[in-house]
């Protein structure tokens, strides 16, 4: 087991083969480490979770695009991708990836952010401590500029990415339809 770190100092480098365990603000410890693919069903299934939620992501499932089933099944084979997991109590807990832009040399100082969590492990800091892990290992890797984009509505991870310093660049208005309800779309970045 490594040592545990204070979540206020999330700091500790992340790469394909290191872990660091946290604790979250009712002082419970948590791991956070790159995927594996002994845990691809396990953050499948986690995705599947939130997305039933239908109120905080795009899709209504998991959709296996090509980047996802590289980075769940054979994570080495794309060191340039980050896809860590939380894991409590030896259950994967959630996601944070970090995914390049695969559209060519002229995007490819950028890439794009998304996260979840499980219900019952939200606003107790894991957010935060993935977050500041895929910052750091972003800016190791010489990327320029994160992105992320999320639901109008979603103000726990508009606060989120603001706490780690992304700004708001932009509304897509009426972006989404939401059991007939139109929902925003806010963009935000952060520059590395
Ligand atoms: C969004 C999400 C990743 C945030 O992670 P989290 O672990 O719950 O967040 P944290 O506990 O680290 O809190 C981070 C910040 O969010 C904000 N926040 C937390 N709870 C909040 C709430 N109920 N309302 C508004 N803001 C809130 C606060 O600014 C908090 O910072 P603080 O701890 O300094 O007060 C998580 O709640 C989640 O998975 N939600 C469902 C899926 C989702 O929305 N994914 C993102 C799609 S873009």
């Amino acid at each position: 087991m490594s040592a545990i770190i204070s979540i206020a100092t999330a700091t500790a480098p992340v790469n394909d083969t290191t872990e660091a365990t946290y604790l979250t603000k009712d002082h419970h410890p948590f791991l956070v480490r790159p995927s594996m693919s002994d845990d691809a069903s396990q953050v499948i299934a986690a995705i599947n979770a939130v997305c039933a939620e239908r109120i905080y992501l795009l899709t209504e499932c998991y959709v296996p695009t090509p980047q996802w089933e590289e980075v769940l099944h054979t994570p080495l084979e794309c060191p340039d991708h980050l896809l860590l997991v939380p894991q409590m109590d030896g259950q994967v807990i959630g996601w944070c990836r970090v995914f390049p832009n695969p559209f060519g040399p002229k995007v490819r100082h950028i890439a794009d952010v998304g996260i979840g969590l499980l219900q019952p492990f939200r606003e107790i800091g894991i957010g935060t401590v993935l977050m500041e892990c895929a910052i750091e290992w972003a800016g190791a890797q010489g990327l320029e500029k994160l992105t992320v984009s999320t639901f109008s509505t979603n103000q726990r991870a508009i606060n989120l990415f603001k706490k780690v310093g992304f700004t708001a660049t932009g509304v897509r208005h009426r972006q989404y339809k939401v059991d007939g309800d139109y929902v925003d779309e806010v963009l935000m970045e952060r520059f590395l």
